[in-house]
């Protein structure tokens, strides 16, 4: 008898994650083992990525079963992601799901890392009560634009559902240099900040002043592609569909690392890098010590906006030049991603506004989006902050309708680092 479970597994980066989800968005179990590995080297080392996901596999999938109360007997499917990210990091991934699909004779479905990410917003959409986007207005032309924004890849996607209740995608946007999680974690680094910097910035950037240093926002324009001169015969619509909204973040991180050689702040950097390792903070999550979990007996001192407290002292490492740039870096991408971003919304009639990926952990670009999207009366959605980084649910609910309209993977599927999706 079926029971609608797809074991869900994701290994493009630096996480060896599996799920298993019912029906498509009933989350049973969700496993993320974080490589830490890479913190020593300030990045995702691939040799080690391989290594790490080949160690991790088969506890971390042994788990999600466990947790969910599933035998590999029950499970319907087995979903892995295909692309886009690292050769050796997805083949370990690959290899497994495939030996597994083929041992219990159940169907393998292949996702697209990005597909995923938008599914991490769509499938809590699912699910009674969640607020947000109505389902019943996914058909159509232009119904979602989808902001796909993490540590690889910054994405604007209009996405639609298929009359088979499959998706297709339509790339109208994406960054012509570094991705916009990839700037702060670069940003970060310059600044001494453990890896990835991208939580850290969000955290420390609560305490610092975001119109302090002047960052200039690169402006793409949005431009025509192809024939750049339409005739007065070719329709109106072509003619809109022509036009892109690309970005760039590349020129940011570049500011800061001239910001840090004109105000000398080397020797300052220097300090910080290795106090934050003596506290042994440097393998910590920012959250478990700048929270804003209200008030506690161990308070340091609170943040600007009052709900932010540094309980670890952390601050105490953080000058407040350093605290003003690190906010007006952060305010830099949010204008960014958030002009690129309701630009094309405005430009395609989007009817609701997705925002995904790492990066969409980020509180300031929450709180930005969500302003705008209020302002412009468009319904706008996140993925819950476990769900925005890199996970294997969101691979099990992107493969969900793929598994009812029957779309499976060849036993010959193999990885494809460089995916497109659209
Ligand atoms: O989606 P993800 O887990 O992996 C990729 O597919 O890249 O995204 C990881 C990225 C990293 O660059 C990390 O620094 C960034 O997301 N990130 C954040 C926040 N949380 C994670 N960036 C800014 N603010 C955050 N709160
Ligand atoms: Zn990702």
């Amino acid at each position: 008898m079926p029971h609608d479970l797809i074991l869900g597994i994701e290994s493009s980066c630096d996480e060896t994650s599996a799920a298993v989800v019912r029906g498509g968005h009933e989350v049973l179990s969700n496993v993320v083992a974080s490589q830490l590995v890479h913190a020593d080297y300030g990045g995702v080392v691939p040799e080690l990525a391989s290594r790490e996901h080949l160690r991790a596999i088969v506890p971390v999938v042994r788990e999600a079963l466990q947790r969910a109360g599933v035998a590999y007997a029950n499970l319907d499917a087995i979903a892995v992601t295909e692309g886009p990210g690292l050769a050796g990091a997805l083949l370990v991934g690959i290899t497994f799901a495939k030996s597994l699909a083929f041992g219990l004779d159940r169907p393998l479905i292949a996702v697209n890392h990005l597909e995923g990410h938008i599914h991490a917003v769509l499938m809590q959409q699912n699910d009674a009560g969640a607020p947000g986007l109505d389902a019943e207005t996914w058909d159509g032309p232009a119904p979602l634009l989808a902001l796909v924004v993490s540590g690889g890849h910054t994405h604007l996607y209009l996405a639609s559902r298929t009359p088979q209740h499959t998706w297709r995608y339509r790339n109208v946007g994406k960054t012509l240099d570094d991705a916009a999680g990839e700037a702060f974690d670069k940003a970060a680094k310059l600044l001494g900040l453990p890896y990835p910097g991208g939580p850290w910035m969000d955290a420390l950037a609560a305490f610092g002043d975001p119109t302090a240093v002047p960052f200039t926002v690169a402006q793409i324009k949005a431009k025509a592609t192809g024939n750049t001169a339409p005739k007065l015969a070719r329709e109106s619509a072509e003619a809109r569909d022509d036009v892109r909204f690309d970005m760039s973040f590349s020129g940011l991180k570049t500011a800061v690392r001239r910001h840090v050689e004109l105000h000398a702040l080397a020797p300052s950097i220097a300090l910080r890098q290795a106090a934050l390792r003596a506290a042994g903070l440097d393998k910590a999550s920012p959250r478990d010590h700048l929270t804003n979990n209200g008030p506690a007996t161990d308070l340091g001192a609170p943040g600007p906006d009052s709900g932010t407290w540094d309980r670890g002292g952390i601050l105490s490492h953080f000058d407040q030049p350093t605290l003003d740039l690190i906010a007006s870096f952060q305010s830099a991408i949010v204008r960014n991603l958030t002009r690129a971003t309701f630009a094309a919304a405005e430009h395609f009639g989007a009817r609701s506004i997705i925002v995904t990926g790492g990066v969409s952990a980020n509180s300031a670009l929450r709180a930005s989006m969500t302003a705008l999207a209020a302002q412009r009366g468009l319904p706008i959605a996140f993925p819950t902050i476990a769900l925005s980084t890199d996970n294997a649910a969101m691979i099990a609910a992107a493969a969900w309708p793929k598994f009812l309209a029957h779309d499976f993977a060849l036993d010959t599927l193999e990885p494809t680092p460089q995916l497109r999706l659209g």
